[in-house]
């Protein structure tokens, strides 16, 4: 029988947290997809295995204390062993869009402190081409957000403020997500430096060149493990 998507992220998540050893020091990522994994660290805590996390978002912080994860910070231990975290987008490239969880900034710093990164997907996830379907989350300021969406224009995107302008969402670092759509044409790896530069701009949610090691859910039950 085939595994539909819960039963792919189920899966791969499982099979992410197998790749935790004693003693590491784990970036603990967020989404639906990571909490699984969070989970299934949290039944290899209870049979013994003992490591530290550094949560990406004040969610998945939550869900490691109830679950009794021991827990550090980038500021503790700068150099993670391993950070495991889902993604929106995986392309063949290995290249990513994250963030439609909102968590994106914390992600990336986490991420970027880690040894290896490990992204967990289920099939759905794996495009031929990054935007086809997820926008790309860009994290701004609160302060002048127009102008840095009219910037992001200029750029070639079509920013709309996450949640609308009556009631935005606001990050776990206290700013807005404007989701950026851009034309099917457009190189977003090759945007990524471009729309960090602009005012405004705390992050983005496209993570190029960061190497990671994509495990994926099959619907045929099995996990197809990639390392770019
Ligand atoms: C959170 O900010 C995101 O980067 C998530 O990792 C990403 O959106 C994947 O989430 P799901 O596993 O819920 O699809």
């Amino acid at each position: 029988m085939a595994l539909d998507q819960a039963a792919q992220k189920a899966a791969a998540a499982v099979r992410a947290a197998m790749e935790v050893q004693p003693g590491m020091v784990v970036g603990l990522g967020s989404g639906s997809t990571a909490a699984l994994v969070v989970e299934s660290l949290g039944a290899r805590l209870r049979d013994g295995l003992r490591f530290f996390g550094v949560p990406t978002s004040e969610a998945t912080r939550l869900q490691a204390e109830r679950l009794g994860i021991p827990l550090t910070t980038l500021e503790e231990r700068p150099e993670l062993d391993l950070d495991i975290d889902g993604a929106d987008e995986v392309d063949p490239r290995g290249e990513l869009i994250k963030g439609l969880g909102g968590a994106l900034l914390r992600e990336k710093l986490v991420a970027s402190a880690a040894r290896r990164l490990i992204v967990v997907v289920d099939e759905g996830k794996r495009v031929a081409r990054l935007g086809g379907h997820a926008p790309v989350p860009v994290e701004v300021v609160r302060f002048g957000w127009r102008g840095t969406a009219a910037r992001l224009q200029a750029l070639g995107a079509a920013p709309e403020l996450r949640g609308g302008a009556g009631d935005p969402f606001v990050t776990d670092g206290g700013n807005h997500i404007l989701d950026c759509r851009f034309p099917e044409e457009a190189d977003l790896a090759r945007l990524a430096a471009p729309i960090k530069s602009l005012l405004g701009v705390v992050e983005h949610g496209l993570f190029v060149g960061m190497h990671p090691t994509v495990i994926t859910g099959q619907s045929d039950g099995n996990c197809s493990v990639h390392a770019f």
